[in-house]
């Protein structure tokens, strides 16, 4: 019912060359694979070279953020419709290295998501506890708060329009996992909270996708679970090989 999407979020890695040569030893690699919806997210500056070369193929582009405002005095900011031009599909919205490093609010995520669903982007909104939050058995009520953060105040439409990524921060460049049962009742618990912003039908149709230490070894049994309908993968996708292994967790 809901097809899984596999994203590859490549972060601060990659130039233009190295983005496009990445992109060129995917595709073959990714060519046939039935069911699985694929994307890629690069830096800014590689994001129309990589869109060119994916007109025409099944990879879907993903920007890492962008801003609210349709443009304006923001240096060092894209908005929406740029992203839009440049080829994507996808922005990640909110990632935990956005909120921890650079300031990012859950109010300042609701006013992307807003911008990106007028720009005719599909969010992919993160959210995720820390090791402390985990620790101290917040770990349900901090994502609730993220998501209704993101949500809350955009009415029921919006709900099916956003993909959500889990991604425990503890989990993230750390090679430590959380386990399939971790993710899946994370994550049922956050199809719970969508549906209470948007009703069962709609929070039913929205793709959760886990992030946090995904790799070849562990994606068929995080993706095997009922609520888990995709990935967001960091380090293993910097790697063509790697990342279409996860690809093919079903193989
Ligand atoms: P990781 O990153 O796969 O390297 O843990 C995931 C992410 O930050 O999206």
């Amino acid at each position: 019912m809901r097809t899984p999407l596999v994203a590859g979020n490549w972060k601060m890695h990659k130039t233009v060359g190295e983005a496009l040569r990445l992109v060129d030893a995917l595709l073959p690699l990714v060519a046939g694979v039935e069911g699985v919806e694929v994307a890629v997210a690069p830096p800014f500056t590689a994001l129309h070279a990589v869109g060119q070369r994916l007109v025409g193929t099944p990879l879907r582009l993903a920007g890492q953020n962008m801003h609210w405002e349709a443009q304006g005095a923001y240096t060092g900011e894209v908005s929406a419709a740029m992203l839009a031009e440049a080829g994507c599909a996808y922005v990640i919205l909110g990632h935990s290295e956005r909120r921890q490093l650079f300031g990012e609010t859950d109010a300042g995520v609701g006013r992307k998501v807003a911008a990106a669903l007028a720009g005719g982007l599909t969010p992919v909104v993160c959210v995720g506890e820390t090791l402390e939050e985990r620790d101290r058995g917040a770990a349900f009520e901090v994502v609730e708060r993220q998501i209704r953060g993101a949500l809350g105040s955009l009415g029921p439409d919006v709900v099916d329009r956003v993909a959500v990524a889990y991604e425990p921060v503890w989990a993230i460049g750390t090679g430590r996992t959380a386990t399939a049962a971790q993710a899946q009742e994370v994550h049922a618990f956050l199809r719970q909270v969508l549906g209470s912003l948007g009703g069962t039908e709609r929070a039913g149709r929205v793709r959760l996708l886990y992030g946090g230490s995904v790799k070849p070894y562990n994606s068929a049994e995080l993706l095997g679970q009922p609520d888990v309908d995709g990935a967001l993968v960091g380090g293993a996708s910097l790697e063509p090989e790697t990342f279409a292994s996860i690809v093919r967790f079903r193989v």
